[in-house]
């Protein structure tokens, strides 16, 4: 243990994400405006006092002169950030491509893109080349400022090459993994061309952590049944060097929207919205604009409900909040377009000259006041994700409903579907019948059930906090190191 200021100083954490935890906009040549996000990440590592972290990612922003990067370094040291400066070329074959069009997609079981076999295989290589080349410039700044005896966490799906490179540079280095996004099953992970080569990369990590039970089982499988490797109750063994393999769901910070509640915005705004849709039930969507949401099948479902119920039709409004993302990839443009089409015919079919159905509101950043406004007083929450990692939306609802007990509507294919089940309506979000029948359900549920489903979400939320989430993961993958220690002693 090290010391400062005659106190033993706090452990090193080095966070290494794709994307660091603000946002920069360019004010002039050398200067720098930046903005923290309010991510699940960031709350979750600022809850943990007892090490000292420092964040090392990408800022979102192309910045290829000097002086450019130089500024920025120097506003983002101040916020305890460390930029990876990746260039136009890259961020296009490694972040739209290979992360988002590929590796995205196919953990959350949409399969690998559909084009003709040949150019897909060309330009798989390709964008396979960039984000190994993007690892590695991330491993690089991680090199220069690691110090002997921190922690590095990497994070997620862009960076499971990572592990390898870090231990390229230095065996003793501890390194963590978790992913952020569901791990397929193995019969998934294994039409992928480079299954193998990233699944021996992400073993070389000492902790490999996933939110669910399942998903940490798919990746033992594909291990075993893709590398040959031997799984163990800890989880997988490559020549007597034993990778831990666990189940670490996260949580959220339950105390910031508990408090929100009963702050006189909060309470304002809900008052303006009670007498906006007064007479009408409020259900709610909030989703990134993003594939594996389900928002059409949600929407679909809505209409369905609508159409074989006549007597809740200007009874209930759906507000569904999107939130763009990955706006240059073009699976996630034609998104948009789809989701504005059926809205605009559903409205048109069950809207009046003065209400319409569905209110579709695009907001570029979910600004957390925003959404406080809007979940404490609805009636319903729709979460239908067709795959979700975990899913904190659905959390975040559960947390603001103390007063309100809004029904939580929750797809089975979400990682949150495991820890808020007994108190969700769980749905098959492609079963848009059944979905349909649900939103009935739960606008009829009587004030007993709604208590009794709600209390029981609620403790889960409130005692699987994110700060939990990451104390656990640290102090496990120290603990692997000193298991490995002593095994080599023996
Ligand atoms: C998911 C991923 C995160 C990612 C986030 C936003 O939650 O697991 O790693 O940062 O989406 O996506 P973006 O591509 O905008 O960073």
């Amino acid at each position: 243990c090290q010391w400062q200021d005659g106190r033993p100083a706090k452990q090193r954490l080095l966070v290494v994400a794709n994307r660091l935890p603000v946002s920069a906009t360019r004010k002039g040549e050398d200067s720098w405006h930046l903005e923290m996000s309010v991510g699940g990440l960031v709350t979750a590592l600022l809850g943990v006092k007892e090490y000292d972290a420092r964040w090392i990612g990408w800022a979102g922003v192309n910045v290829p002169d000097d002086v450019g990067q130089r500024a920025l370094t120097k506003a983002l040291a101040e916020k305890r950030c460390i930029p990876v400066f990746l260039d136009e070329e890259i961020v296009h074959q490694y972040y739209n491509g290979y992360c988002n069009n590929i590796l995205w997609p196919l953990f959350h079981y949409l399969g690998l893109p559909q084009e003709d076999r040949l150019a897909t295989t060309r330009s798989f290589q390709s964008q396979f080349d960039a984000y190994k080349k993007a690892n590695q410039m991330f491993a690089d700044v991680v090199n220069q400022h690691y110090e002997e005896g921190d922690v590095v966490w990497c994070h997620d799906y862009h960076l499971m090459f990572l592990p390898k490179c870090l231990k390229e540079y230095n065996s003793e280095m501890k390194v963590g993994w978790f992913l952020h996004t569901p791990f397929p099953s193995s019969e998934i992970h294994r039409t992928l061309p480079s299954r193998s080569e990233l699944l021996r990369s992400v073993i070389a990590a000492d902790l490999v952590g996933f939110h669910t039970y399942d998903y940490a089982r798919h990746f033992v499988s594909a291990c075993t049944r893709i590398l040959g490797l031997e799984g163990t109750p800890e989880g997988v063994e490559d020549q007597g060097k034993l990778t831990r393999v666990a189940a670490f769901p996260l949580g959220i910070d339950s105390e910031r929207f508990i408090r929100a509640i009963d702050l006189p915005p909060v309470q304002e705004h809900m008052k303006e919205l009670k007498q906006r849709f007064a007479g009408r039930k409020v259900m709610l969507g909030v989703d990134r604009l993003d594939m594996i949401k389900g928002i059409p099948q949600k929407i679909l479902a809505f209409e369905k409900f609508l159409e074989e119920n006549p007597q809740w039709r200007d009874k209930v409004v759906l507000l569904q909040i999107a939130v763009p993302t990955r706006t240059d990839v073009p699976e996630y443009q034609k998104l948009t377009s789809q989701v504005h089409e059926i809205v605009g015919r559903i409205n048109g079919r069950f809207g009046t000259l003065t209400a319409v159905p569905i209110h579709h509101l695009v907001f570029g950043s979910l600004h957390l006041k925003r959404f406080f406004f809007t979940s404490v007083c609805v009636d319903v929450a729709l979460v239908t994700s067709l795959r979700d990692g975990m899913n904190l939306v659905s959390y975040e609802f559960v947390a603001c409903q103390a007063s309100k007990k809004g029904v939580l509507i929750l797809s089975e294919f979400a990682g949150a579907a495991q820890s808020l089940g007994a108190g969700a309506i769980l749905v098959n979000p492609w079963n848009i019948t059944d979905v349909a029948a649900s939103i009935k359900y739960a606008l009829d549920m009587p004030a007993d059930e709604r208590e009794k489903r709600h209390q029981h979400n609620f403790k889960h939320v409130t005692t699987h906090t994110s700060q939990e989430w990451a104390a656990t993961f640290v102090s496990e993958l120290n603990d692997t190191i000193v298991e490995a220690q002593l095994r080599t002693r023996q």
